[in-house]
């Protein structure tokens, strides 16, 4: 791999680092990037186990790629540009924290010999998380958090405290769950994984270094005989070429089930208001809906005066066959929402306009329904997106990571609003 002057159009600078797997290169052009060109290299034990194996840089770098698109399509900070060749990327340069984020649903592996007693297959819920000092030759020990946070790291001037400590633990088990739900599509059961963390030129702390066969084992069907991940290239004791074609075949099989992942977008929540004067507040829910990676129509009728419009458009809705919700706005007596909730099998949420005063008499409307009427009523805009959110989210593993970066978005506030009190 030596002297490599160019990559995908990036004239490359100098060799900032290189480790078992990668070469990270200085981008001159860019400023504060790098490029993290991948080697034909499969590594095990800390790099006492070490084979060439062609081709590997390119499967790990699309691994990578497709993984990193996700995580950046549903909001999450990490340091991933875009792919720029075959077997390279463009990443934010970091100075990065030494420090290995292992997160896990089911117990096997090291977690086994270091707790005696515990089967494999214990399910944890919520997942486990460890953490292990990067540091092959003394076999990466593993490291409490008062640990890593007496070693007070400092990257690119952030000192790594309890905060800093507190989040990447949290986005750890964030980015699990998420690439958990994405692969559950493929029915592949992600058992554990690892990632790092690094600070880039600005001082922001973000998920970084590469996520690919590697990082995680995982079962198809759930079932351990199944392995596709590095594991199988752990458990060879001798290595042959043949061996290691099966380990190649494992992770373009990887490769190709990321290449076939469905964006699940196929979804609709049908906001219906009862006049045009209730416009202003559909326009509400409707902007909370966008932040949350719903697709939305509005549609005007009302219950009481056009009923046989309203049953039209809910079996409009219904005949498109995707997962649906209705959101029903409605002012006074609502009609609307009841209306629509005794004649479709899909969640209703009503959500009246109207100020404080009007609401309080009104609300009864919607509350106190016939029996036999499954809809539920929330008077806030922002909470009728959130319940519609929460009801897609079951079939839709985007809208569901963004449901659940939006809770890390509450610690991030109020613990970044903490440090400066203390501060
Ligand atoms: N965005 C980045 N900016 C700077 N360095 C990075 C970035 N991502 C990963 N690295 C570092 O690149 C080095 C090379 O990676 P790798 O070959 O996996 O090394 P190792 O064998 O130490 O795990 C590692 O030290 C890793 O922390
Ligand atoms: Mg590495």
């Amino acid at each position: 791999m030596a002297n490599v002057k160019e990559v995908g159009g990036y004239k490359l600078g100098n060799l900032i680092i290189e480790g078992k797997t990668k070469q990270v290169f200085d981008v001159p052009s860019v400023n504060g990037h790098c490029i993290l060109l991948s080697k034909d290299r499969i590594t095990a034990g800390d790099g006492a186990k070490a084979h060439d194996l062609v081709g590997k840089s390119v499967i790990s770098n699309k691994t990578n790629g497709k993984v990193f698109e996700i995580l950046n399509s549903v909001g999450l900070k990490t340091a991933f540009v875009k792919s720029v060749a075959d077997n390279a990327f463009l990443s934010k340069k970091c100075e990065m924290i030494p420090i290995e984020w292992v997160t896990r649903r089911l117990a096997t592996g090291s977690f086994l010999r270091r707790n005696p007693g515990v089967k494999e297959g214990y399910r944890f819920s919520p997942p486990k998380h460890e953490t292990f000092f990067k540091d092959d030759a003394n076999h990466d020990p593993q490291w409490s958090e008062e640990q890593i946070i007496s070693a007070e790291f400092k990257v690119n001037g952030v000192v790594i405290g309890k905060y800093e400590v507190e989040w990447m633990t949290k986005t750890s088990i964030l980015v699990f769950e998420v690439l958990e739900k994405v692969w559950q599509t493929r029915n592949c059961a992600l058992i554990d994984m690892k990632i790092e963390f690094g600070v880039d030129s600005t001082g922001e702390l973000m998920v970084a270094d590469v996520i690919d066969s590697d990082s995680w084992r995982l079962w198809p069907s759930g079932d351990k005989r199944l392995m596709v991940d590095k594991q199988v290239y752990r458990n060879l004791s001798q290595v042959t070429d043949k061996d290691l074609d099966a380990v190649k075949r494992n992770f373009e099989w990887v490769v190709d089930q990321l290449d076939h992942l469905i964006p699940p977008n196929n979804h609709l929540v049908v906001i219906v208001i009862a006049s045009m004067g209730d416009k202003d507040h559909a326009a509400k829910i409707q902007k909370y809906c966008a932040e949350l990676g719903l697709i939305t129509e509005i549609r005007v009728t009302s219950a009481h005066k056009t009923t046989e419009s309203t049953l039209d458009i809910v079996s409009h809705y219904e005949g498109l066959g995707v997962p649906l919700v209705f959101i029903a706005v409605a002012g006074r007596s609502n009609g609307l929402g009841p209306v629509i909730s005794g004649n479709t099998d899909y969640p209703v949420i009503n959500c009246p306009p109207g100020s404080r005063d009007d609401l309080s008499r009104d609300i009864w409307s919607s509350v106190n329904v016939p029996s036999g009427l499954g809809c539920t009523t929330v008077i806030y805009p922002e909470s009728a997106a959130l319940a519609a959110a929460q009801s897609i989210a079951m079939h839709n593993y985007i809208v569901w990571s963004k449901l659940r970066l939006r809770r890390l978005g509450f610690f991030e506030v109020l613990g970044k609003a903490d440090k400066t009190m203390r501060n």
